[in-house]
């Protein structure tokens, strides 16, 4: 008693098992309860990689469909959840919405909420995959003054969210297939990433026993900060901060500058010391994409094809094995599809739901599981008497 490990950052504990995803950071490998992220996020779709999480192996034909279903038949959220939205100012952070509207959701699914049940465990973690994109869609368009879209279950989970966010009452909304196709490559591909900070989070806000919903809303407010999922937003205003390709060596120089503490967004992850596989797919999404819709020469992307280029030859980021991350180029897609940074990090939390619910399920299912409680290292005052207040 009373010896710990002293490591600040859990760089080097290991604290739970788990048989979800298994990354090797040195050869850039990410797979998915054995299959590597770019067979599935090529191959598969995200639905289908939700059902591998959520159960361990690929579903067959009918068991697709029937999760498919399940899903789709609990897109819409409880009518009297809009007045949360609308107690909201317009100007809030959707992400600062959607950590107040999930939080809320275990005030109005009290038939889910009894994580010993196991029956409501499952039915909370559907509700929870079903309905964040209605919620995430929600915050957008509360955001822009717009009325809120109801789900339309006859379309697959990528074009439902895309109406949910572009389709307004006036016009008629066709969603594009090949945005419907890359907004669902890039949920596969933030669908889950074992131990990361926000899905730790949601384990030890679940440890206590806290209910599904209050636990992933503690993955969401995780989530925001710029050095993980936020990084998105932070990459493409840094990308239009920068806007032409000679400004580059300035941004670099401030990224090597230890007294400054500007860092290359979408730059650097605590577990690759290669290319982050995610990133390649990305990118190589962000080249269709923009083919695709006629927009190849996006200022944009040539400054993050040029800023790559420079930052991979540099000896600074070489050394530290500084590789582009999955936030590097998503933003890019995203803008292409007309969706506001400010929603950047919105999409990568509705996609991540399905790996916290994974491992929110898994944990809950360990008969080992304790309530995570680190310990410190104590550096304060020893022990000394009080003294009243006219005599300090
Ligand atoms: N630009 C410049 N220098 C960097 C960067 C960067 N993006 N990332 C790390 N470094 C340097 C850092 O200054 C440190 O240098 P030194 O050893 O001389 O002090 C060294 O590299 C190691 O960095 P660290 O901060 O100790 O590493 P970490 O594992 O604690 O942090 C990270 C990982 C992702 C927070 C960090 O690389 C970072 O801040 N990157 C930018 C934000 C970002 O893109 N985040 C998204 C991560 S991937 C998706 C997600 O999680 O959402």
């Amino acid at each position: 008693a009373g010896v710990f490990t002293y490591d600040p950052g859990f760089t080097s504990t290991a604290a739970c098992d788990s048989t979800i995803t298994y990354i090797d950071g040195e050869a850039g490998v990410l797979l998915h309860r054995g299959y590597p992220i770019d067979q599935l996020a090529k191959d598969s779709h995200y639905l289908e990689v939700c059902y591998l999480l959520l159960y361990g192996e690929l579903p067959s034909a009918a068991q697709l469909e029937e999760f498919e279903t399940l899903v789709t038949r609990h897109t819409m959220i409880h009518e009297q959840m809009h007045n949360f939205f609308r107690g909201f100012r317009r100007d809030a952070h959707p992400m600062a919405t959607m950590v107040g509207v999930v939080g809320a959701m275990s005030a109005f699914y009290h038939d889910s909420t009894d994580i010993n049940d196991e029956h409501q465990r499952e039915v909370a973690s559907i509700r929870l995959i079903a309905k964040m994109p209605t919620i995430a869609a929600m915050a957008y368009k509360y955001s822009i003054g717009q009325p809120f879209v109801y789900p339309r279950n006859d379309l697959d989970y990528a074009s439902n969210f895309l109406r949910m966010c572009f389709s307004v009452p006036a016009e008629e909304y066709e969603v594009n297939p090949i945005l419907a196709r890359a907004m669902d490559r890039i949920f596969t591909l933030h669908a889950d990433h074992e131990q990361n900070a926000s899905t730790s989070t949601v384990r030890l806000a679940s440890s206590s026993g806290a209910n599904p919903f209050a636990c992933i809303a503690a993955g969401i407010a995780c989530l925001w900060g710029p050095a993980h999922g936020g990084a998105n937003q932070a990459c493409l205003e840094m990308l239009r901060e920068i806007g032409t390709p000679d400004r580059i060596p300035e941004f670099i120089a401030r990224a090597k500058d230890k007294n400054d503490p500007f860092r290359l967004m979408g730059f650097g992850h605590r577990v690759y010391k290669n290319f982050d596989p995610r990133a390649k797919v990305m990118k190589e999404s962000a080249d269709e994409v923009l083919e695709l819709l006629g927009i190849e020469n996006n200022p944009t992307l040539q400054v993050a094809k040029e800023l790559e280029r420079v930052a991979l030859e540099d000896p600074y980021f070489a050394e530290k094995k500084l590789y582009p991350n999955v936030d590097f180029y998503s933003g890019i897609i995203l803008d292409a599809m007309g969706f506001p940074t400010s929603m950047f990090t919105p999409i990568f939390a509705l996609a991540r739901t399905v790996g916290w619910v994974s491992q929110w399920k898994e944990q809950l299912a360990d008969p080992q599981l304790k309530i995570g409680r680190p310990r410190q290292l104590y550096l304060g005052a020893t022990q000394r008497d009080y003294v009243d207040i006219e005599n300090r």
